[in-house]
C-alpha cells in the first residue's frame, strides 16, 4: 500500500474546513488509492469544535483516512506535512474589500511560515486565507528552508467562476470552456482574461458579445465573493474548499501541458516583480512542479489589467512590510 500523505489544514474547524476535509479523505484530491494522515490546525478556543469534526470525520470511516492528528500551534501542526492548506483566517463582511483584512490576518502568516520550516521537505502549500496572495508571501518571506516556488495561492475559485459565466451565457457545458486564465490578486482587480479563452474551441470574443464580457461579465466574476456574502451572510465556503481541492489536485497529479491558473511567486514574466505571489497560467508537471507559461501576448486592454492588479499587490506588500 502507498504511504500516506500528510495533509496539514489550518482552520479546520472553520466553514471552509468542514466542506474540505471530508472531500480530501474521499480521495477527491490525491486520489483513490492514495491514503492520508490529517493534521488539524486550529487555535486554542476552537479545540473543542475541532473535536467534533475529528469526531464527525472517524463517522465516515473513509478507506483512505489512516490518521487524525490536531494541534493548536503551527508548530506541531505542521511537522512532517506534505501538503498544506492555508486556510485559517478572518473572513471579510459585508461592505469590506478582501485587503481590509491585511492587519489583522497578515500576522497569522509570519508564524505560520516559520513553522513551515518543520514540514516534509517536498512539502507544497496553498494560501486560501484572504487576501490571500499577499498572505502567502508573507508565509514565504518568513520560511528559511521551503524553496519560494513551494508557495502557491489560489485563484482557482475565480477561475472556475469565469468558466461557469461563459457556459452559462454560450449555453454550453463547462468543459467546453478552455484556457479561462484569471491574472494577478484574488481580489476585485483580478484579470479574468477572456480574450485567451475557448468555446467549443472557438474564441469566445466570437462567441460572446464583447461589450457583455467586458462588462457584466467582468464584474460578475470580479465581485461574486461579495454577492455571496451578500446573499449567504457569509463568505464562500463549499465552493471555495472545491476549488482548493482542484488547485491542489492539479499540482499533484499535473495537468496534462493545460494551463490552469494559480498565484506562484513571479519568475519576472509580464513585468510582474520577482517573487511577487501573482496568479499566472501555469502548466503542472506533477508531485507540486510547475512552469508558468511565458509567452501569452497581450495588447493595451490585457497590458493595462495586469498592470493594475500588479499595482495593488504592490501597494499590499507595502502595509505589511513589517512582517518579512
Ligand atoms: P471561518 O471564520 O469559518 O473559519 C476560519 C477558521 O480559522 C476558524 O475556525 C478560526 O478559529 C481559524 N483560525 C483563525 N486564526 C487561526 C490561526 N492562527 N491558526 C489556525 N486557525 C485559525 O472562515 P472561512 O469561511 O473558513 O474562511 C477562511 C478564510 O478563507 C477567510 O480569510 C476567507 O476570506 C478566505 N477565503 C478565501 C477564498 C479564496 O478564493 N482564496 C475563498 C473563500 C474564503
Ligand atoms: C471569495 O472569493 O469568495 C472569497 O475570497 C471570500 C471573499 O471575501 O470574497
Amino acid at each position: 500500500m502507498t504511504a500516506p500523505l500528510r495533509v496539514a489544514v489550518t482552520g479546520a474547524a472553520g466553514n471552509i474546513g468542514y466542506s474540505l476535509l471530508f472531500r480530501l479523505a474521499a480521495g477527491d484530491c490525491y486520489g483513490k488509492n492514495q491514503p492520508i494522515i490529517l493534521q488539524l490546525v486550529e487555535i486554542p478556543p476552537a479545540m473543542g469544535t475541532l473535536e467534533g469534526v475529528a469526531m464527525e470525520l472517524d463517522d465516515c470511516a473513509f478507506p483512505l483516512l489512516h490518521g487524525i492528528e490536531m494541534a493548536d500551534n503551527p508548530g506541531g501542526g505542521f511537522r512532517d506535512a506534505n501538503q498544506v492548506f492555508l486556510v485559517g483566517s478572518k473572513p471579510r463582511g459585508p461592505g469590506m474589500e478582501r485587503n481590509d483584512l491585511i492587519k489583522e490576518n497578515g500576522p497569522i502568516f509570519v508564524g505560520q511560515g516559520k513553522a513551515l520550516d518543520g514540514a516534509a521537505s517536498d512539502v507544497f502549500i496553498v494560501t486560501v486565507g484572504n487576501p490571500c496572495n499577499t498572505n502567502g508571501w508573507i508565509a514565504m518571506q518568513n520560511a528559511s528552508k521551503v524553496p519560494n516556488a513551494r508557495f502557491t495561492a489560489m485563484t482557482r475559485l475565480d477561475q472556475n467562476r469565469a468558466m461557469a459565466q461563459l457556459a452559462k451565457k454560450a449555453g454550453v457545458q463547462t468543459t467546453d470552456i478552455e484556457n479561462m486564465i484569471v491574472w494577478g490578486n484574488h481580489s476585485s482587480t483580478q484579470f479574468p482574461d477572456f480574450t485567451h479563452a475557448t468555446i467549443g474551441g472557438k474564441p469566445a470574443a466570437d462567441v460572446l458579445d464583447r461589450d457583455w464580457l467586458e462588462g457584466e461579465f467582468f464584474a460578475t466574476v470580479q465581485k461574486r465573493g461579495a454577492a455571496i456574502i451578500k446573499a449567504r451572510g457569509s463568505s464562500s465556503a463549499a465552493s471555495a474548499a472545491s476549488a482548493a481541492v482542484d488547485h491542489m489536485h492539479d499540482a499533484w497529479f499535473g495537468t496534462d501541458g493545460r494551463a490552469v491558473s494559480m498565484c506562484v511567486p513571479s519568475d519576472g514574466s509580464y513585468g510582474v516583480p520577482n517573487d511577487m505571489i501573482f496568479s499566472f497560467p501555469c502548466v503542472c508537471t506533477g508531485q507540486g512542479n510547475y512552469e508558468i507559461v511565458s509567452d501569452v501576448a497581450f495588447g493595451d486592454f490585457g497590458n493595462g489589467k495586469i498592470a493594475t492588479t500588479r499595482d495593488e499587490l504592490a501597494g499590499e506588500a507595502g502595509l505589511v512590510a513589517d512582517l518579512v
